[in-house]
């Protein structure tokens, strides 16, 4: 794409207060250098219609607000430029799995909710320092791979048993429950095997890696379930759950 050129962002709209069903709305829009598709939608914003529905906050890629469906994929729109999409129309379409609230705001309870489920801090009962509570490096190096989850629901909403099982609690609830169970400072690994063992845990979900294409911090739930389901069977052998 050339530096200066005009795109079209085709953005579903949806106010369930007035409207019967969701429609794409067209916004022609130039482009310069790294313009990014959140840049773009502040532009139709304050330029084209002020009656967009949209949520971000950092504008740095760490909050995980802006997540949505760009052209295809779930991406933060803040970190996407539109230079990359490499096409002249942008599809932008909510967080699926979700209930829009409008626009491209849904409404994330319930994915909440079921985070709250696992229990998401560290529970330790016993002696924790006043200052620092370390770990060696290489028991620190176990959680490397799943620390950096910023709650922003693409894996959630790009999973299809979020869909077909509304109760499932999904790829992000249960990597974030890994988390915890891989922590060697963590003190209820057993209740948190519990949990994640329930029929709505890890063995609904079928190993079909959206989550982790999903992923814009390329993290990798579908291991992160992999793992839980590891040690529940363990701990079932013998005989800890
Ligand atoms: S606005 Fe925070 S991740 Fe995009």
């Amino acid at each position: 794409m050339k530096e200066h050129s005009e795109v079209t962002f085709r953005i579903l709209r949806f106010d369930p207060t007035m409207d019967h069903a969701p429609a794409f709305q067209d916004y022609k829009l130039a482009v310069k250098g790294a313009l990014t598709v959140l840049e773009g939608l502040f532009e139709i914003l304050e330029n084209q219609d002020g009656s967009l529905g949209m949520r971000y906050s950092c504008r740095s890629a760490v909050c995980g607000s802006c997540a949505m469906h760009i052209n295809g994929a779930y991406r933060l729109a803040c970190e996407t430029q539109i230079r990359h999409l490499n096409s002249r129309v942008i599809t932008i379409r909510p967080l699926a799995h979700l209930p829009i609230i409008k626009d491209l705001v849904v409404d994330m309870g319930p994915f909440f909710e079921k985070y709250k489920r696992i229990k998401p801090y560290l529970e330790a009962s016993t002696s924790i320092p006043d200052k620092e509570f370390i770990q060696s490096p290489r028991k620190r190096k176990r959680l490397n791979e799943i620390i950096d989850c910023i709650l922003c629901g693409a894996c959630y909403a790009s999973c299809t048993m979020t869909l077909t099982d509304p109760e499932y609690l999904g790829p992000a609830a249960l990597m974030k429950a890994n988390r915890f169970v891989q922590d060697s400072r963590d003190e209820i690994t057993r209740e948190r095997l519990a949990i994640v063992n329930d029929e709505n845990g890890v063995w609904r979900c079928h190993t079909i890696f959206n989550c982790q294409i999903a992923c814009p911090k390329n993290l990798n739930p579908t291991h992160s379930i992999a793992q839980l389901k590891q040690k529940v069977i363990i701990n079932r052998l013998t005989g800890r759950l």
